[in-house]
């Protein structure tokens, strides 16, 4: 598959070596241009290239955004529509700013802001470190380290969840856009890895 990634951080390029690995293509973008990415395209190989935000988000069959959430007016809308969106920010008022959700959940915002968008909220509880080191295909998905996912798009989020099962996660669905909620900082399952058993009951417990 053709995957575009807006955001070349500490997730955005931890998610490229991931599926690179796992027999993808990946465009990667970040603010400063494509110049600025030639480092880290030698170290990811023939399969990668830098692109701009824009031609990122045409490149792929999937996007992930991987950007501080207070610059999401950046993220390229016209050429994100119809697509599916991996948002894997988070809302730190401190980073971010102050910005009104109107009542949305982050991700409801952000869905907002790119009409036609195929949002899936994914990847956003997990500390970079991890996800570099604790994907393991070799076990059941029980016994895997969960990656939560939410949208209101099933068939979006059925996509998202092969491409986490196949870099050695479990997929553990939280439900809509609306209760993501349930999958932002603060939440008891946030930055906490658990295996997918231990997950799904966390999420039970919760109100
Ligand atoms: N760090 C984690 O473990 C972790 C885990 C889960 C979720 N997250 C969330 O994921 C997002 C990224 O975190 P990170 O730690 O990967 O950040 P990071 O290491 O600081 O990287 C941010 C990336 O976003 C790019 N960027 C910044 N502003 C942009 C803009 N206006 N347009 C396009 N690209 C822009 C930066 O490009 P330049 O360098 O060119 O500016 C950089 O490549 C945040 O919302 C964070 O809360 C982080």
């Amino acid at each position: 598959m053709r995957i575009g990634i807006i955001g070349a951080g500490n997730i955005g390029a931890t998610v490229a070596r991931l599926w690179l690995k796992a027999g993808h293509e990946v465009a990667i973008s970040n603010s400063r241009g494509p110049d600025t990415l030639q480092t880290l395209i030698a170290e990811l190989g023939p399969k990668a290239q830098a692109l701009t935000l824009e031609n990122a988000a045409r490149f792929g069959e999937v996007v992930m955004e991987a950007i501080p959430f207070g610059h999401y007016a950046s993220l390229p809308a016209a050429e994100l529509k119809g697509k599916i969106l991996i948002s894997a920010a988070n809302y730190y008022p401190q980073r971010d700013g102050q910005i009104d959700l109107g009542g949305l959940s982050q991700s409801e915002f952000i869905a907002q802001h790119l009409p036609g968008v195929r949002l899936v909220k994914a990847f956003n509880t997990i500390y970079f470190k991890h996800l570099a080191q604790m994907g393991d295909t070799t076990l059941p998905l029980d016994e895997r380290i969960a990656i939560y996912v939410a949208s209101n798009d099933a068939e979006a989020k059925a996509t998202v969840s092969k491409l986490i099962e196949e870099i050695g996660f479990a997929p553990v669905d939280t439900g809509s856009l609306s209760e993501s909620t349930r999958q932002e900082p603060g939440s008891a399952i946030y930055n906490q890895p658990m295996k997918a058993k231990e997950a799904r009951k966390a999420l039970a417990g919760m109100v």
